[in-house]
Protein backbone atom coordinates (compact mmCIF):
# COMPACT_ATOMS: atom_id res chain seq x y z
CA UNK A 1 0.00 0.00 0.00
CA UNK A 2 2.69 2.49 1.35
CA UNK A 3 4.75 1.23 -1.55
CA UNK A 4 2.59 2.29 -4.82
CA UNK A 5 1.43 5.59 -3.11
CA UNK A 6 4.80 6.59 -3.31
CA UNK A 7 4.84 5.58 -6.83
CA UNK A 8 2.06 7.57 -7.63
CA UNK A 9 3.73 9.97 -6.26
CA UNK A 10 6.75 10.22 -8.28
CA UNK A 11 4.61 10.06 -11.36
CA UNK A 12 2.83 12.79 -10.68
CA UNK A 13 5.73 14.69 -12.06
CA UNK A 14 5.83 13.06 -15.24
CA UNK A 15 1.92 13.13 -15.97
CA UNK A 16 1.77 17.14 -15.35
CA UNK A 17 4.89 17.53 -17.62
CA UNK A 18 2.98 15.42 -20.75
CA UNK A 19 -0.41 16.64 -20.19
CA UNK A 20 -0.95 19.86 -18.27
CA UNK A 21 1.97 21.56 -20.16
CA UNK A 22 1.80 22.79 -23.73
CA UNK A 23 3.89 20.44 -26.08
CA UNK A 24 6.55 21.79 -27.58
CA UNK A 25 6.00 23.08 -30.79
CA UNK A 26 7.86 22.61 -34.22
CA UNK A 27 8.79 25.86 -35.20
CA UNK A 28 11.48 28.27 -33.40
CA UNK A 29 11.02 31.55 -32.86
CA UNK A 30 12.49 34.33 -30.82
CA UNK A 31 11.35 37.62 -29.42
CA UNK A 32 12.04 40.50 -32.30
CA UNK A 33 14.65 42.08 -30.70
CA UNK A 34 16.17 43.98 -33.39
CA UNK A 35 15.24 41.75 -36.48
CA UNK A 36 14.00 38.18 -36.27
CA UNK A 37 16.07 35.59 -38.12
CA UNK A 38 13.47 32.92 -37.93
CA UNK A 39 10.37 32.18 -39.34
CA UNK A 40 8.02 34.50 -37.17
CA UNK A 41 4.33 34.41 -37.05
CA UNK A 42 4.13 38.17 -37.03
CA UNK A 43 5.56 38.83 -40.10
CA UNK A 44 4.54 36.00 -41.70
CA UNK A 45 0.86 38.01 -41.12
CA UNK A 46 2.29 41.21 -41.95
CA UNK A 47 3.39 39.37 -45.23
CA UNK A 48 0.23 38.47 -45.33
CA UNK A 49 -1.74 41.73 -44.72
CA UNK A 50 1.26 43.29 -47.57
CA UNK A 51 -1.16 41.13 -49.95
CA UNK A 52 -4.30 41.24 -48.92
CA UNK A 53 -3.78 45.35 -49.10
CA UNK A 54 -2.43 45.38 -52.64
CA UNK A 55 0.41 47.08 -51.94
CA UNK A 56 2.42 45.16 -54.82
CA UNK A 57 0.22 47.96 -57.00
CA UNK A 58 2.53 50.79 -56.41
CA UNK A 59 5.46 48.86 -55.06
CA UNK A 60 7.82 45.84 -55.68
CA UNK A 61 9.74 43.89 -53.30
CA UNK A 62 12.04 42.17 -56.09
CA UNK A 63 15.17 43.55 -57.77
CA UNK A 64 13.63 42.80 -61.00
CA UNK A 65 11.35 44.31 -63.36
CA UNK A 66 8.73 46.81 -62.63
CA UNK A 67 10.82 50.19 -62.71
CA UNK A 68 7.38 51.77 -62.63
CA UNK A 69 6.88 50.82 -59.33
CA UNK A 70 8.21 51.49 -56.05
CA UNK A 71 10.51 49.38 -54.64
CA UNK A 72 10.52 48.50 -50.75
CA UNK A 73 13.53 45.40 -51.29
CA UNK A 74 15.56 47.60 -49.08
CA UNK A 75 13.45 48.61 -46.92
CA UNK A 76 14.15 46.95 -43.85
CA UNK A 77 15.75 49.02 -41.33
CA UNK A 78 15.79 51.93 -43.74
CA UNK A 79 13.34 53.86 -41.05
CA UNK A 80 12.47 53.36 -37.79
CA UNK A 81 9.06 51.44 -36.26
CA UNK A 82 7.68 54.44 -35.42
CA UNK A 83 8.29 56.23 -39.18
CA UNK A 84 6.20 53.02 -40.78
CA UNK A 85 3.79 53.74 -38.19
CA UNK A 86 3.06 57.26 -38.41
CA UNK A 87 3.59 56.33 -43.01
CA UNK A 88 0.97 54.25 -42.80
CA UNK A 89 -1.47 56.62 -40.60
CA UNK A 90 -1.25 59.39 -43.01
CA UNK A 91 1.84 59.27 -45.56
CA UNK A 92 2.13 62.92 -46.15
CA UNK A 93 2.91 62.96 -42.29
CA UNK A 94 6.42 61.40 -43.22
CA UNK A 95 6.36 62.38 -46.85
CA UNK A 96 4.67 65.72 -47.69
CA UNK A 97 2.96 65.52 -51.32
CA UNK A 98 3.02 61.54 -50.99
CA UNK A 99 -0.07 60.10 -53.05
CA UNK A 100 0.22 57.22 -51.08
CA UNK A 101 -3.20 56.38 -49.23
CA UNK A 102 -3.62 56.00 -45.76
CA UNK A 103 -4.21 52.61 -44.25
CA UNK A 104 -5.49 54.12 -40.87
CA UNK A 105 -8.06 50.66 -41.12
CA UNK A 106 -5.26 48.65 -40.20
CA UNK A 107 -4.99 50.48 -37.07
CA UNK A 108 -8.32 49.29 -36.07
CA UNK A 109 -8.26 45.89 -36.72
CA UNK A 110 -7.25 43.20 -34.19
CA UNK A 111 -4.69 40.59 -34.97
CA UNK A 112 -7.15 37.66 -36.17
CA UNK A 113 -6.38 34.34 -34.76
CA UNK A 114 -7.94 32.87 -37.25
CA UNK A 115 -5.69 34.14 -39.69
CA UNK A 116 -2.74 33.00 -38.16
CA UNK A 117 -3.76 29.38 -38.34
CA UNK A 118 -5.01 29.76 -41.77
CA UNK A 119 -0.93 31.36 -42.17
CA UNK A 120 0.04 28.18 -40.18
CA UNK A 121 -1.59 24.94 -41.97
CA UNK A 122 -0.15 26.41 -45.10
CA UNK A 123 3.25 26.16 -43.32
CA UNK A 124 2.59 23.06 -41.60
CA UNK A 125 0.50 20.59 -41.43
CA UNK A 126 -0.87 20.04 -38.21
CA UNK A 127 -1.86 22.25 -35.62
CA UNK A 128 -2.82 20.70 -32.00
CA UNK A 129 -5.04 22.27 -29.06
CA UNK A 130 -1.35 22.26 -27.40
CA UNK A 131 -0.13 24.56 -29.72
CA UNK A 132 -2.89 26.99 -30.15
CA UNK A 133 -2.20 28.51 -26.69
CA UNK A 134 1.36 28.56 -27.86
CA UNK A 135 0.41 30.12 -30.60
CA UNK A 136 -1.29 32.96 -28.99
CA UNK A 137 0.81 33.80 -26.97
CA UNK A 138 3.58 34.17 -28.85
CA UNK A 139 1.86 36.13 -32.28
CA UNK A 140 1.10 38.46 -28.57
CA UNK A 141 4.90 38.03 -27.44
CA UNK A 142 5.85 38.70 -31.08
CA UNK A 143 3.63 42.05 -31.40
CA UNK A 144 4.47 43.40 -27.69
CA UNK A 145 8.82 43.50 -29.25
CA UNK A 146 7.02 45.83 -32.01
CA UNK A 147 5.14 47.67 -29.01
CA UNK A 148 8.20 48.41 -26.91
CA UNK A 149 10.09 49.59 -29.86
CA UNK A 150 7.18 52.16 -30.88
CA UNK A 151 6.65 52.96 -27.17
CA UNK A 152 10.07 54.64 -27.14
CA UNK A 153 9.44 56.96 -29.79
CA UNK A 154 6.27 57.64 -27.90
CA UNK A 155 3.66 55.96 -30.04
CA UNK A 156 1.24 53.84 -27.93
CA UNK A 157 -1.36 52.16 -30.33
CA UNK A 158 -4.78 52.36 -28.00
CA UNK A 159 -7.37 49.82 -28.82
CA UNK A 160 -6.55 47.18 -30.36
CA UNK A 161 -3.44 47.18 -28.83
CA UNK A 162 -2.67 44.38 -30.91
CA UNK A 163 -3.43 45.44 -34.64
CA UNK A 164 -2.45 44.97 -38.24
CA UNK A 165 -0.38 47.60 -38.79
CA UNK A 166 1.70 46.45 -35.97
CA UNK A 167 2.42 43.23 -37.91
CA UNK A 168 3.00 45.09 -41.00
CA UNK A 169 5.72 46.71 -39.80
CA UNK A 170 7.14 43.66 -38.23
CA UNK A 171 7.42 42.56 -42.00
CA UNK A 172 8.69 45.31 -43.42
CA UNK A 173 10.93 45.60 -40.95
CA UNK A 174 12.23 41.92 -41.63
CA UNK A 175 15.49 40.87 -42.91
CA UNK A 176 17.20 37.39 -42.77
CA UNK A 177 20.31 37.58 -41.01
CA UNK A 178 23.80 37.51 -42.28
CA UNK A 179 26.98 38.42 -41.79
CA UNK A 180 27.16 40.78 -44.68
CA UNK A 181 23.57 42.49 -42.86
CA UNK A 182 25.05 42.63 -39.39
CA UNK A 183 27.94 44.46 -41.34
CA UNK A 184 25.61 46.96 -42.97
CA UNK A 185 24.27 47.57 -39.87
CA UNK A 186 26.35 47.95 -37.90
CA UNK A 187 27.90 50.62 -40.23
CA UNK A 188 24.51 52.09 -40.55
CA UNK A 189 23.89 52.50 -36.94
CA UNK A 190 27.65 54.27 -36.66
CA UNK A 191 26.61 56.50 -39.32
CA UNK A 192 23.64 57.61 -37.76
CA UNK A 193 25.05 57.46 -34.27
CA UNK A 194 27.31 60.27 -36.11
CA UNK A 195 24.74 61.98 -38.07
CA UNK A 196 23.01 62.73 -34.63
CA UNK A 197 26.17 63.79 -33.17
CA UNK A 198 26.56 66.37 -35.92
CA UNK A 199 22.71 67.37 -35.91
CA UNK A 200 22.97 68.13 -31.85
CA UNK A 201 26.41 69.85 -32.36
CA UNK A 202 25.21 72.08 -34.88
CA UNK A 203 21.60 72.84 -32.78
CA UNK A 204 23.70 73.76 -29.85
CA UNK A 205 25.55 76.10 -32.10
CA UNK A 206 22.54 77.68 -33.71
CA UNK A 207 21.22 78.44 -30.00
CA UNK A 208 24.03 79.93 -28.55
CA UNK A 209 24.36 82.39 -31.81
CA UNK A 210 21.46 85.17 -31.22
CA UNK A 211 22.32 85.50 -35.15
CA UNK A 212 21.85 82.40 -36.20
CA UNK A 213 18.84 81.90 -38.76
CA UNK A 214 17.23 79.62 -36.59
CA UNK A 215 16.86 81.78 -33.34
CA UNK A 216 16.48 84.87 -36.07
CA UNK A 217 13.16 82.68 -36.99
CA UNK A 218 12.31 81.97 -33.27
CA UNK A 219 12.48 85.36 -32.12
CA UNK A 220 10.77 86.81 -35.27
CA UNK A 221 7.39 88.91 -34.83
CA UNK A 222 6.47 88.73 -39.06
CA UNK A 223 2.95 88.33 -39.28
CA UNK A 224 3.85 86.19 -42.73
CA UNK A 225 6.56 84.22 -40.35
CA UNK A 226 4.20 83.52 -37.83
CA UNK A 227 1.19 82.32 -40.16
CA UNK A 228 3.77 80.20 -41.56
CA UNK A 229 4.34 78.25 -38.09
CA UNK A 230 0.22 78.40 -37.20
CA UNK A 231 -0.06 76.02 -40.55
CA UNK A 232 3.53 73.80 -39.63
CA UNK A 233 1.26 73.84 -35.92
CA UNK A 234 -1.97 72.80 -37.14
CA UNK A 235 -0.70 69.94 -39.46
CA UNK A 236 1.58 68.19 -36.59
CA UNK A 237 0.52 69.81 -33.10
CA UNK A 238 -2.66 70.71 -32.95
CA UNK A 239 -3.96 67.18 -32.66
CA UNK A 240 -2.49 67.28 -29.19
CA UNK A 241 -2.19 70.92 -28.10
CA UNK A 242 -5.39 72.28 -30.18
CA UNK A 243 -5.45 74.60 -32.97
CA UNK A 244 -5.22 77.75 -30.65
CA UNK A 245 -2.87 75.69 -28.29
CA UNK A 246 -4.89 76.08 -25.21
CA UNK A 247 -4.15 72.34 -24.27
CA UNK A 248 -6.42 69.01 -24.55
CA UNK A 249 -3.40 65.65 -24.48
CA UNK A 250 -0.56 68.10 -24.61
CA UNK A 251 -0.02 71.35 -22.15
CA UNK A 252 -1.87 74.63 -22.72
CA UNK A 253 1.43 76.72 -24.49
CA UNK A 254 -0.67 80.16 -24.20
CA UNK A 255 -0.75 80.75 -19.94
CA UNK A 256 2.50 81.45 -17.95
CA UNK A 257 3.20 77.78 -16.58
CA UNK A 258 5.64 75.39 -18.11
CA UNK A 259 6.42 71.92 -17.45
CA UNK A 260 9.76 72.25 -18.90
CA UNK A 261 11.26 76.03 -19.48
CA UNK A 262 10.19 77.82 -21.81
CA UNK A 263 13.67 79.74 -23.17
CA UNK A 264 13.64 79.17 -26.94
CA UNK A 265 16.56 76.54 -26.56
CA UNK A 266 14.69 74.75 -23.87
CA UNK A 267 11.63 74.76 -26.20
CA UNK A 268 13.52 73.48 -29.14
CA UNK A 269 14.71 70.56 -27.25
CA UNK A 270 11.41 69.66 -26.16
CA UNK A 271 10.02 69.77 -29.31
CA UNK A 272 13.67 67.64 -30.75
CA UNK A 273 14.17 65.06 -28.17
CA UNK A 274 9.50 64.73 -27.04
CA UNK A 275 9.27 64.18 -23.65
CA UNK A 276 9.72 60.05 -23.53
CA UNK A 277 7.12 58.04 -21.43
CA UNK A 278 4.55 61.67 -21.73
CA UNK A 279 2.81 61.27 -25.18
CA UNK A 280 4.68 64.37 -26.55
CA UNK A 281 6.53 62.69 -29.30
CA UNK A 282 10.14 63.28 -30.73
CA UNK A 283 9.96 65.87 -34.20
CA UNK A 284 13.77 65.69 -34.55
CA UNK A 285 13.41 63.20 -37.81
CA UNK A 286 10.42 64.35 -39.04
CA UNK A 287 10.36 68.23 -38.34
CA UNK A 288 13.50 70.11 -40.11
CA UNK A 289 14.97 72.86 -37.71
CA UNK A 290 13.68 76.23 -39.32
CA UNK A 291 10.10 74.58 -39.25
CA UNK A 292 10.28 74.07 -35.72
CA UNK A 293 11.58 77.03 -35.23
CA UNK A 294 9.03 78.73 -37.13
CA UNK A 295 6.76 77.12 -34.92
CA UNK A 296 8.67 78.04 -31.71
CA UNK A 297 7.67 81.92 -33.11
CA UNK A 298 4.29 81.15 -33.48
CA UNK A 299 3.82 79.72 -29.89
CA UNK A 300 5.96 82.64 -28.40
CA UNK A 301 3.32 84.61 -30.27
CA UNK A 302 -0.08 83.27 -28.70
CA UNK A 303 1.54 83.94 -24.97
CA UNK A 304 -1.28 85.86 -23.03
CA UNK A 305 -3.72 85.14 -26.04
CA UNK A 306 -6.37 83.66 -23.37
CA UNK A 307 -7.61 81.55 -25.29
CA UNK A 308 -11.43 80.29 -24.06
CA UNK A 309 -11.50 76.75 -22.35
CA UNK A 310 -7.80 76.38 -22.03
CA UNK A 311 -6.80 73.47 -20.03
CA UNK A 312 -5.54 73.84 -16.19
CA UNK A 313 -2.37 75.46 -15.38
CA UNK A 314 0.99 72.27 -15.33
CA UNK A 315 3.94 72.85 -14.18
CA UNK A 316 5.68 76.33 -13.08
CA UNK A 317 4.64 79.97 -13.92
CA UNK A 318 7.66 81.25 -15.98
CA UNK A 319 8.30 84.66 -16.45
CA UNK A 320 10.09 84.72 -19.72
C1 LIG B 1 -1.41 54.11 -54.88
C2 LIG B 1 -0.04 53.72 -54.72
C3 LIG B 1 0.45 53.13 -53.39
C4 LIG B 1 -0.06 52.09 -52.67
C5 LIG B 1 -1.29 51.26 -52.96
C6 LIG B 1 0.85 51.90 -51.58
N1 LIG B 1 1.87 52.80 -51.62
FE1 LIG B 1 3.50 52.87 -50.40
N2 LIG B 1 4.20 54.47 -51.42
C7 LIG B 1 3.58 55.07 -52.47
C8 LIG B 1 4.32 56.27 -52.84
C9 LIG B 1 3.96 57.24 -53.95
C10 LIG B 1 5.45 56.34 -51.98
C11 LIG B 1 6.56 57.41 -51.93
C12 LIG B 1 6.14 58.57 -51.06
C13 LIG B 1 6.01 58.19 -49.60
O1 LIG B 1 7.02 57.87 -48.97
O2 LIG B 1 4.89 58.19 -49.08
C14 LIG B 1 5.32 55.19 -51.10
C15 LIG B 1 6.25 54.90 -50.11
C16 LIG B 1 6.18 53.79 -49.29
C17 LIG B 1 7.17 53.45 -48.32
C18 LIG B 1 8.49 54.18 -48.08
C19 LIG B 1 9.49 53.76 -49.15
C20 LIG B 1 10.86 54.39 -48.96
O3 LIG B 1 11.83 53.73 -49.31
O4 LIG B 1 10.92 55.53 -48.49
C21 LIG B 1 6.72 52.33 -47.67
C22 LIG B 1 7.41 51.58 -46.55
C23 LIG B 1 5.45 51.99 -48.24
N3 LIG B 1 5.15 52.89 -49.22
C24 LIG B 1 4.67 50.93 -47.82
C25 LIG B 1 3.43 50.61 -48.37
C26 LIG B 1 2.60 49.55 -47.90
C27 LIG B 1 2.97 48.61 -46.76
C28 LIG B 1 1.48 49.55 -48.67
C29 LIG B 1 0.25 48.68 -48.52
C30 LIG B 1 -0.36 48.62 -47.21
C31 LIG B 1 1.61 50.63 -49.63
N4 LIG B 1 2.81 51.25 -49.41
C32 LIG B 1 0.68 50.92 -50.60
C33 LIG B 1 2.45 54.64 -53.12
C34 LIG B 1 1.66 53.58 -52.72
C1 LIG C 1 0.62 62.95 -29.42
C2 LIG C 1 0.38 64.17 -28.70
C3 LIG C 1 1.30 65.34 -28.93
C4 LIG C 1 1.68 65.90 -30.11
C5 LIG C 1 1.32 65.45 -31.52
C6 LIG C 1 2.48 67.05 -29.77
N1 LIG C 1 2.57 67.16 -28.41
FE1 LIG C 1 3.64 68.58 -27.42
N2 LIG C 1 3.19 67.68 -25.67
C7 LIG C 1 2.38 66.58 -25.52
C8 LIG C 1 2.33 66.21 -24.11
C9 LIG C 1 1.53 65.07 -23.52
C10 LIG C 1 3.17 67.11 -23.44
C11 LIG C 1 3.49 67.14 -21.95
C12 LIG C 1 4.80 66.41 -21.73
C13 LIG C 1 5.14 66.25 -20.27
O1 LIG C 1 4.29 65.80 -19.50
O2 LIG C 1 6.28 66.60 -19.92
C14 LIG C 1 3.68 68.02 -24.45
C15 LIG C 1 4.54 69.07 -24.17
C16 LIG C 1 4.93 70.02 -25.09
C17 LIG C 1 5.72 71.19 -24.76
C18 LIG C 1 6.24 71.57 -23.39
C19 LIG C 1 5.15 72.29 -22.65
C20 LIG C 1 5.53 72.64 -21.22
O3 LIG C 1 4.59 72.90 -20.43
O4 LIG C 1 6.71 72.67 -20.88
C21 LIG C 1 5.88 71.88 -25.93
C22 LIG C 1 6.62 73.19 -26.10
C23 LIG C 1 5.22 71.12 -26.97
N3 LIG C 1 4.66 70.01 -26.41
C24 LIG C 1 5.18 71.50 -28.29
C25 LIG C 1 4.68 70.70 -29.31
C26 LIG C 1 4.84 71.00 -30.68
C27 LIG C 1 5.51 72.22 -31.27
C28 LIG C 1 4.28 69.96 -31.37
C29 LIG C 1 4.20 69.76 -32.87
C30 LIG C 1 5.45 69.84 -33.61
C31 LIG C 1 3.75 69.03 -30.39
N4 LIG C 1 4.02 69.52 -29.15
C32 LIG C 1 3.05 67.88 -30.70
C33 LIG C 1 1.70 65.91 -26.51
C34 LIG C 1 1.87 66.15 -27.87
Amino acid sequence: MKKSFILILLLLPLLFFSFVLPKQTKWSYRTRSNYDTSFNLLTAYGKYIYQQENCNKCHTCTPLLDSNKISLENIAGKYPDSWHYNHLYDPRMMSPGSNMPRYYGLMKAPLSYKVILQLLSEEYTTVTEADSLDIRQTLEMQANAVLQVLKRDNITPSSPVYNEAIALIAWLQYRPDTPERRHKDSLQKENSRRSEEQMMASLESDLSNPESQIMKLANSKDPAILKKGKNYFSISCAVCHRENANGSIGPNLTDDYWLHDNSIKALFLTIFNGVPDHAMPAWKHSIDKERIATIIAFIRSLKGSNPPNPKEPQGEKRSD
